[in-house]
C-alpha cells in the first residue's frame, strides 16, 4: 500500500521560527536517508540545523538497534540530554529509528527519561510533521510506534550534498536471519513502484545529482512483492538508461538471492559500480545453518567466483559475525580460512550482540566477551593486509574518482571515491566537489589511497 505526503500538513512555519534543531544519526544508509526526510519536514516548520547540541531547541536522535553498542551511545546520550533539560524545560527531545520501533524500548525509555517529548517508529515519517506540532503543544510524551508497512511516497527530503542520493527501493526484511533485528523493527518486504524511483532518480539527474545509491536491506529482493522474480534486475536496465546519470549502485545484497540476471546487468552496464558488499556472516556450514542464512560456504565461494569472472576488478565487501552462540574454534577457523580464499576488498566484523526476540535470543551463549574480542581481533589481523595488497594493485592506475569534499584529517586534500568505492585522497585547493576526475594512484594503505588529479586545474 502506498501512503502519499501531503504537504499541506507541513508547512507551519510557527513553531520553528528562530529556533534551531540538532539531529543525530546512528546505524546503517536506511538510518541516513530517513533523517533527510526528518530534516527536511523539520526544516519546514522554520528550525534551522545546528551542530551544538547544548544550544539547540530540539534534539532528535535517529537510532539503530542492530547492536548493543549504538543503544548504549543513545542512552548515554539521553543521560546528558535531560540533565540538559532540567536547567532548559523549553528544550524537546525526540527519539526515532529503529531501537524506537520495539515496544519495550519505547515503554523503558518514556519511564527512564521522562524528558523524552517524543519517541516515533520507523513507521512513522509520514506523521512526523503532526507529532512535532503535538509536542509543542503538550506536554505529555507522545509515542507513535504503530507498524503499518507502507510504502512512503513523496516525502520531503533534506540531501546532505548535491551530487550523491540515497533512493530506498524496498523496505522491511523477510529474511529472518536468526541473530538480526531488523524484520521485527523495519517490518515486512515491501517495494516502491518501478515508475516512482524512475521518476525520482530523473528529478535527481535533473538538479544535478551524480550517483544514487539504491537502498534496500535485501536490494535482491526488490519488486518480487509487486513484479515478480528478476524485478531487481529490470529495475537496474532501467535506471542505466537515465541519460546524465553518471554512477549507480545499490546495498546491500542478499548472497541467497543474487540471480545470474543482476550479475548480467552489471556486467553489461556503463553506470553501475564494480562494487558489491555481499555480506557473508560466516565461514562454517553448522553457523551458517544456525543463522538461518540459507546459503552454505560453498555457494557463497561459487557465487564469488561467478561475480569476478563475469565483471573482472569488481570490489566486494562483506560482512563478518564472529561469537555467535555455539561458534567454536573450527568454526571461526573455517572463516579465517575464507577470508584467505576470497581476498575481501574489505571485510567488517562485528561481535554478535544479542537481540531482543530473534531467534538466536534463546540459544547458549557460552563464549565470553574476552574470547569474541580476540576473535575479531584475528579477523582484521588476517583482512587487513589482505586489504592493503588489493589496494596496492591499483598504484600507478588512472581512476575516476567522484569527489566527496575537503579530506577529514587534512585540509589541503579533497577526498573521492572510485568506482570500486575505494577512498583516494589528493592534493587540492580547489572546490571540485561533486565532479568526476581522473587521479593517479601513488599510494596505498590499508582503508585508502593517495593520488594526484590528472586533470584540469589543481
Ligand atoms: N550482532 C552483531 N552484529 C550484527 N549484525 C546484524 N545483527 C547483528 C547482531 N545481533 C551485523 C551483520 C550485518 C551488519 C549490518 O550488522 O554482520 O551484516
Ligand atoms: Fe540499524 Fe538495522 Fe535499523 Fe539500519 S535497519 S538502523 S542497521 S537496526
Amino acid at each position: 500500500m502506498i501512503q502519499d505526503f501531503k504537504p499541506c500538513h507541513v508547512v507551519n512555519e510557527e513553531i520553528g521560527r528562530g529556533k534551531t534543531y540538532t539531529l543525530i544519526t546512528y546505524g546503517c544508509q536506511m538510518n541516513e536517508n530517513d533523517s533527510e526526510v526528518i530534516a527536511a519536514i523539520v526544516e519546514n516548520f522554520g528550525f534551522i540545523f545546528t551542530e551544538n547540541m547544548a544550544d539547540a531547541d530540539l534534539v532528535i536522535i535517529n537510532t539503530c538497534a542492530v547492536r548493543k553498542k549504538p543503544e548504549d551511545k543513545v542512552t548515554s546520550l539521553l543521560g546528558k540530554l535531560s540533565i540538559l533539560k532540567k536547567e532548559r524545560h523549553s528544550l524537546k527531545i525526540a527519539v526515532g529509528g529503529c531501537m524506537s520501533q520495539q515496544q519495550d524500548f519505547a515503554q523503558q525509555l518514556k519511564k527512564r527519561f521522562p524528558g523524552v517529548d517524543l519517541i516515533f517508529g520507523t513507521h512513522a515519517l509520514t506523521k512526523l510533521p503532526d507529532l512535532i506540532k503535538q509536542i509543542f503543544t503538550d506536554k505529555r510524551t507522545v509515542i507513535d510506534i504503530e507498524e503499518h508497512n507502507r510504502v512512503h511516497e513523496g516525502l520531503p527530503s533534506r540531501p546532505k550534498n548535491t551530487f550523491h542520493a540515497w533512493v530506498p527501493v524496498i523496505y522491511g526484511c523477510d529474511n529472518f536471519c536468526a541473530y538480526c533485528v531488523v524484520p521485527y523493527v523495519r517490518g515486512r518486504e515491501r517495494s516502491r513502484e518501478l515508475e516512482s524511483i524512475i521518476k525520482e532518480v530523473h528529478e535527481l539527474v535533473s538538479s544535478g545529482y551524480k550517483e544514487v545509491t539504491l537502498l534496500g536491506q535485501n536490494v535482491n529482493s526488490y519488486g518480487n512483492d509487486l513484479y515478480g522474480p528478476e524485478s531487481f534486475a529490470k529495475l537496474l536496465t532501467c535506471l542505466d538508461q537515465i541519460d546524465g546519470l553518471a554512477r549507480i549502485r545499490f546495498m546491500t545484497s542478499n548472497p541467497k538471492d543474487l540471480s545470474n540476471e543482476v550479475i548480467a546487468v552489471i556486467r553489461d552496464s556503463r553506470k553501475i559500480c564494480e562494487h558489491i558488499h555481499l555480506p557473508v556472516q560466516s565461514g562454517s556450514n553448522r553457523i551458517l545453518e544456525l543463522m538461518n542464512r540459507q546459503y552454505t560456504r560453498e555457494y557463497y565461494l561459487n557465487l564469488v567466483n561467478k561475480i569476478r569472472s563475469e565483471v573482472p576488478g569488481i570490489s566486494i565487501t562483506t560482512d563478518i559475525l564472529v561469537g555467535f552462540p555455539g561458534e567454536n574454534e573450527n568454526d571461526f577457523l573455517d572463516t579465517l580460512e575464507l577470508l584467505q580464499e576470497i581476498k575481501f576488498d574489505n571485510a567488517f566484523a562485528f561481535i554478535y550482540s544479542k537481540r531482543m526476540n530473534t531467534k538466536a535470543a534463546s540459544l547458549e551463549d557460552h563464549i565470553s566477551y574476552k574470547e569474541k574480542e580476540e576473535r575479531l581481533s584475528r579477523i582484521n589481523a588476517v583482512q587487513q593486509p589482505i586489504s592493503k595488497m588489493i589496494n596496492e594493485r591499483l598504484k600507478g592506475n588512472t581512476c575516476e574518482i567522484l569527489v566527496e569534499g575537503r579530506s577529514k584529517n587534512n585540509e589541503q586534500m579533497l577526498t573521492g571515491r572510485t568506482r570500486s568505492n575505494k577512498l583516494v585522497h589528493f592534493a587540492s585547493s580547489c572546490h571540485l566537489e561533486g565532479q568526476l576526475l581522473n587521479v593517479k594512484i601513488e599510494k596505498a594503505l590499508t582503508w585508502n589511497l593517495v593520488g594526484s588529479l590528472q586533470d584540469g586545474e589543481k
